[in-house]
């Protein structure tokens, strides 16, 4: 019941919903991962699977770090069931008079259910013809009613106004909608196995990174003394670069700017030096000789460097504080690194002495234009 919601001994809203992740991740693959087929249930779906074949390219609807996980979501769908897949900010898709292709699956993504650009685009969509489905936390909440069935997050109340077992849920729900989408398509069986396997794995894996906290409150304590940050991540990692940077702005009032790490030469590297700290997402997968060549620019020219990356990683000459998180199967390895960039920003704002759960000119959930 939320009205019994408290902070249950955690100095903050926000610290408690961090260190609730790992059952927040049980409750949303309860009774949805099938090992005998090697897929995944969804029975909030409302279309089966004969029509769910039929669509040609998914497109993302979000705010703030919904949209984050969607733009995560999307190159999940397209890496693993091969359906090419975007994300766009909802409050942008209305206004741009989109069209509106009755092959497009459209994903509605909202904590609250209740963001009214979410919402309205959900609406203008349905106006036009458009299948459109929820990924949405608060049960019967607006936009959950005005989609076509959707994929519940079950991450039980969320007080911060900085999203993270919400948005962890929203990654892991994409991550659920993608093999389903996937299976009925070409993912095998065996490929359907090794990400369940790795599904399952994600509680304890978040465990552990939680366990890592006085390391990242360190770290962050330095952070929080630069007035300006890059984050940076390519691929996979480029969503995880922006939702950390986005968590920072939110509480720690503290400018950060996400790049592609593959950018950083067409640009942003003129800002490098050692008042510019960049936090960078290196994952332990196919482009991490080259995330490492262009971090070698930044230890070139002396930018402080946090590298978030994986056990056993040989960083070779770049130099920089290492966070390392457990690895997973690569599709979902950026769910396990935006964690610890939840407790980045926790601790950055606690540094700053700012009130963490409620940023100034923010609020939890945006209902009005
Ligand atoms: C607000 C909050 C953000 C949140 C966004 C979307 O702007 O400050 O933290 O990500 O709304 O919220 P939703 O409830 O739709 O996920």
């Amino acid at each position: 019941d939320a009205s019994d919601y408290g902070t249950d001994g955690h100095e903050h809203f926000m610290h408690k919903e961090i260190a609730e992740q790992p059952d927040a991740v049980r409750r949303v693959l309860k009774g949805r991962l099938d090992e005998r087929f090697h897929t995944v249930r969804l029975g909030g779906l409302e279309m089966d699977a004969r029509e769910l074949r039929e669509f040609r390219r998914v497109k993302i609807l979000g705010c703030g770090s919904a949209y984050y996980a969607g733009q995560a979501g999307a190159q999940f769908i397209e890496e693993v069931a091969r359906i090419p897949a975007d994300a766009e900010p909802a409050s942008e898709f209305r206004y741009r008079n989109p069209v509106i292709e009755k092959d497009t699956l459209y994903v509605a993504v909202s904590q609250s259910g209740e963001t009214y650009d979410t919402l309205v685009a959900v609406q203008e969509l349905k106006r036009k013809g458009g299948r459109v489905i929820g990924l949405v936390n608060a049960v019967g909440s607006s936009i959950a009613r005005e989609c076509d069935g959707g994929v519940y997050l079950h991450a039980g109340p969320e007080v911060a106004v900085a999203s993270t077992k919400a948005l962890t849920n929203m990654l892991v729900g994409f991550a659920l909608l993608g093999l389903h989408l996937g299976r009925i398509r070409d993912v095998s069986p065996a490929d359907g196995r090794r990400l369940i396997t790795a599904l399952q794995a994600l509680p304890e894996q978040i465990e552990a990174i939680l366990d890592g906290e006085p390391h990242l409150a360190a770290v962050a304590k330095e952070l929080a003394q630069a007035p300006s940050l890059f984050f940076v991540g390519r691929t996979r990692g480029f969503p995880v670069a922006r939702e950390g940077a986005q968590k920072l702005k939110e509480i720690s009032y503290r400018h950060a700017e996400a790049y592609q790490t593959s950018e950083l030469k067409h640009g942003p590297l003129a800002l490098v030096g050692p008042e510019l700290p960049t936090v960078a997402i290196v994952p332990d997968d196919e482009l991490l000789d080259r995330n490492l060549g262009a971090l070698q620019e930044i230890t070139a020219r002396s930018g402080p460097l946090v590298v978030v990356t994986h056990d056993g990683v040989d960083l070779g000459v770049v130099a920089g504080q290492v966070i390392t998180v457990p690895k997973s199967e690569p599709e979902l390895d950026p769910l396990l690194l935006t964690i610890p960039l939840q407790l980045l920003a926790y601790h950055a704002a606690l540094t700053l002495g700012h009130d963490v759960d409620k940023p100034r000119n923010l609020a939890k959930s945006v209902t009005v234009e």
